[in-house]
């Protein structure tokens, strides 16, 4: 699916949310355009993950609207959303610790295929082909019989890149995908990420609360303090930006 470079790949006004009866997030908006490669930053606490949360269809009672290809998705649930062409991966690990780095990227594609029900030995042949193409790319080739919860980190932070991937996502939403990991590993994630967005052409969010990290690879950042968008730029203007320092430099982080 592609966009007319004018046209947002999606576009959220006015996105609200209260939890608990606390208000978490208060009148943001966000347009993102096909191809950006936008970094959410901000404080612990700030909201980050709620609007993740809220952009894949996982939170109810959302107010406000969230145009993705011309339709309003607000109150669409997640599974209706996957198909719509928005992945994410979260924050705390989800592959399936006890199965192998191959079966977990291969459970990815069957399930994003909508084949599981009647598996042959084609689809299968296909499917595995395809699982080992993308261990590959994300640089797990010589990992693909470990069991994953004998990876490293940052090897699984990869590894569920790839099986966000395999549903083929047009918008993908990236939680904090370098909590945790060494120097190393983020830098490694970081361009691997920045790669296949230029490879693909797809939409990215990648939710990272370290701003030095930030500042290294973001071509747009948003900043959202307590709830709410407090800027949105450059990194030139991020950096430049008085309210953001005083987050940053206040203690507020
Ligand atoms: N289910 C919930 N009920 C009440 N408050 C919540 C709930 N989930 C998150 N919050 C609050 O919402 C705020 C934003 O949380 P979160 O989106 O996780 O922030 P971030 O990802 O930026 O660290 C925090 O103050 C958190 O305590
Ligand atoms: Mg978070």
């Amino acid at each position: 699916m592609s966009f007319a470079t004018s046209q947002p790949a999606l576009s959220a006004t006015g996105v609200g949310v209260r939890l608990g009866g606390v208000t978490v997030i208060e009148e943001a908006d966000l347009t993102l355009h096909a191809g950006d490669l936008v970094l959410l930053t901000g404080p612990n606490g700030a909201g980050k993950s709620t609007f993740i949360a809220c952009i894949a269809g996982q939170l109810p009672g959302v107010e406000g609207e969230m145009i993705f290809k011309g339709e309003n998705i607000l109150a669409l649930p997640p599974a209706r959303l996957a198909k719509r062409g928005i992945g994410r991966t979260f924050q705390i690990s989800r592959a399936f610790l006890h199965m192998s780095v191959l079966e977990n990227m291969m459970a990815a594609y069957v399930i994003a295929s909508g084949k599981w029900a009647s598996l042959s030995g084609r689809v299968y042949a296909e499917k595995i082909d395809r699982a080992h193409a993308m261990l590959e790319t994300v640089g797990l080739a010589e990992r693909s019989r470990d069991t994953v919860a004998d990876l490293s980190l940052g090897d699984r932070k990869r590894l569920e890149f790839g099986m966000a991937l395999a549903a083929d996502p047009d918008l993908l939403l990236l939680d904090e995908p370098t909590a945790g990991m060494s120097i190393k590993e983020r830098h490694f994630l970081m361009e691997m990420v920045a790669e296949r967005v230029d490879a693909t052409g797809k939409t990215l969010i990648f939710v990272e609360h370290d701003i030095d990290v930030v500042m290294k690879i973001a071509r747009r950042v948003t900043v959202m303090v307590r709830g709410a968008i407090l800027a949105q730029g450059s990194p030139e203007d991020i950096k430049a930006n008085d309210e953001v320092q005083a987050v940053y430099l206040g203690g507020g982080h």
